[in-house]
């Protein structure tokens, strides 16, 4: 039983020379990771990149995919969309829509246009009841009222960085709360509080690699086995041992993502 990693991006051209390699060496159990990497969700971020994300899960069993489009591609949304959605969601190995939501630190695409995006993809996961992996970046309000419309839909926020009240009332909407490395940053005290008030079985674990490595590999290229050490630190605010928070957040990514228990 290894670690489930619910959020990565092996198809960033960072892993192009060396995946082959690396694969085995995340499954294995190191001193870095000592139950091995198991379980990973490669997350789209525009058409090309869910087909990818698809490749990847028919080449590597440890792979499954989540297919969307980002909000700083919304400008990418055609009428071709939705349909090529549905089409990936076919796949076996698909098992989300992501990553989808708001983003207004750079505001490629105007909030109209992603918020337009972000409710089509929530309709078409509504309609084939599919769970979603949600980007929210500087847009906690809206992305909370666009979601509160969608409650019924299973939601996980990837890489939480909102406050401890706003994870309360996620969880109170029955979603979950997914956590990378900036949980254990020393400049981000607010993602440890609000890692804390989440309760154990709504925890999920990510890497969000290439980016977001925790310490004490910050900086680097991220990868899976790192993830270890969120792991660890999510352990240490809720009081439990790592291999414990491990195999919570396993079972609580597969009962997300609907995989056989
Ligand atoms: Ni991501």
């Amino acid at each position: 039983m290894g670690l489930f990693d619910s959020h990565a991006h092996y198809d960033d051209p960072r892993f192009e020379g060396d995946l082959e390699q690396l694969v085995p060496i995340l499954t294995t159990p190191s001193e870095k990771c000592p139950c091995g990497v198991e379980t990973v969700v490669n997350i789209g971020c525009d058409l090309p990149s869910s087909r990818l994300c698809l490749d990847l899960a028919d080449r590597y069993g440890l792979f499954y995919a989540a297919v969307g489009l980002h909000p700083q591609d919304a400008g990418k949304f055609d009428g071709e969309t939705i349909p090529a959605l549905k089409e990936m969601l076919a796949h076996p190995k698909a098992l989300a829509i992501g990553e989808i939501g708001l983003d207004y630190k750079y505001e490629n695409c105007s909030r109209d246009l992603q918020k337009e995006v972000f409710r089509a993809q929530l309709a078409l996961a509504r309609e084939t009841g599919t769970p979603v992996c949600i980007h929210d970046r500087d847009a906690h309000g809206d992305v909370f009222d666009i979601l509160r419309e969608f409650s019924d839909v299973v939601t996980v926020l990837h890489s939480f960085s909102g406050s401890p009240e706003m994870a309360k009332q996620y969880v109170k909407m029955g979603f979950y709360l997914s956590f990378s490395g900036t949980v254990t940053f020393k400049n981000a005290a607010v993602v440890p509080e609000a890692a804390k008030v989440v309760p154990k079985d709504r925890l999920l674990l990510e890497t969000d690699a290439p980016y977001l490595a925790p310490v004490p590999y910050r900086g680097k290229r991220n990868r899976s086995d790192y993830a270890y050490a969120t792991a660890a630190k999510l352990a240490e605010l809720h009081g439990v041992s790592p291999e414990e928070m491990v195999a919570v957040t396993r079972e609580n990514a597969r009962r997300f993502f609907r995989l056989e228990p």
